[in-house]
């Protein structure tokens, strides 16, 4: 496991609440490394709950017909789930950060471009091959139209937890009790296609992928105010573990980016186990 930087534990705690759910940089080194490559050198962390995501899919949305469930299921059973190679990490970025903040209309080009360094980095870090691949099993999923267009996005990664701290940074000494937990982050669909089941969908393959590195349960982290994101998961089997109340998210603003507090819920679903008695295990 690559060395890790005190100095870089803070923004990458804040990182941990913030994107959408979660944290751990095993390969900081390589992180770094790369960055400075590509010129792209850490700064000031920038604070971010992702845990809004879904919230902004209802509030941001703009009013468009109801779709009959018909139409719905259509559109969703033509989305193609694939996982995203190395390569492919600045285009998901990307998408992100205009799925996420709203494409153009919300963001000023300064913080468009802000955020997707911190969005890039954070990808290449969970879920990135940078100069040699991840030790913890990790992954991009992309989703995409019968147009191969980009609809949605998630990311699932293996973290290191020490009771209710989740992504703790693991230096193989002073650990409390350290385990090995899957988490789910960085989901966000397109702002056209949502309400459609593209977001349950990329759940779901989270989980599947989860299962096919043996283990039998998925962590997310959300706003405990984002409520439209919680009653989601909820619907999907979630329920709330526990909750940290110093957490932190992103809040963009007409004149900032900003870090602020927030209380984060930890909310797990087990996984029921591949085989015959899955049904009922569910
Ligand atoms: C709560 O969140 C903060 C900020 O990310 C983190 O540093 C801290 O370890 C978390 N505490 C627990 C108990 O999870
Ligand atoms: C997340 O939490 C912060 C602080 O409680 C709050 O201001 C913000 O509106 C929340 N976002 C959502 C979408 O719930």
């Amino acid at each position: 496991m690559a060395p890790l930087r005190s100095a870089a534990a803070s923004w990458h705690s804040r990182w941990c609440q913030v994107l959408l759910f979660g944290v751990l940089a095993l390969l900081q080194g390589q992180v770094l490394a790369f960055a400075g490559r590509s010129g792209v050198l850490p700064q000031a962390p920038l604070a971010a709950s992702r845990s809004a995501f879904l919230g902004r899919f209802t509030h941001q949305q703009k009013w468009r017909p109801p779709s009959s469930s018909a139409a719905a299921a259509t559109t969703c059973r033509m989305i193609t789930i694939e996982q995203a190679s190395n390569d492919q990490i600045e285009e998901v970025a990307s998408f992100f950060v205009d799925s996420f903040w709203g494409a153009g209309t919300l963001l000023k080009e300064g913080q468009r471009r802000q955020l997707l360094t911190e969005q890039r980095r954070d990808l290449r870090e969970r879920y990135g091959e940078l100069i040699v691949p991840r030790k913890l099993p990790s992954a991009l999923l992309v989703a995409r139209s019968a147009g191969g267009d980009m609809v949605g996005c998630v990311g699932v990664e293996v973290v290191v937890c020490e009771g209710e701290r989740v992504g703790v940074k693991y230096k193989g000494q002073g650990a409390n009790d350290p385990e090995l937990r899957p988490l789910l982050s960085n989901l966000a669909v397109s702002p056209t296609v949502r309400r459609k089941g593209i977001g349950q969908k990329l759940v779901r393959a989270c989980e599947a992928k989860v299962k096919s590195w043996g283990y039998a349960e998925l962590l997310l982290l959300v706003n405990e105010t984002n409520s439209p994101a919680r009653r989601l998961y909820s619907k999907l089997g979630y329920k709330d573990l526990f909750t940290n109340t110093s957490g932190t998210t992103v809040e963009v603003t007409s004149f900032q980016i900003r870090n602020s507090p927030c209380t984060t819920v930890c909310m797990r679903a087990g996984l029921a186990p591949r085989g015959l008695f899955s049904f009922f295990a569910r």
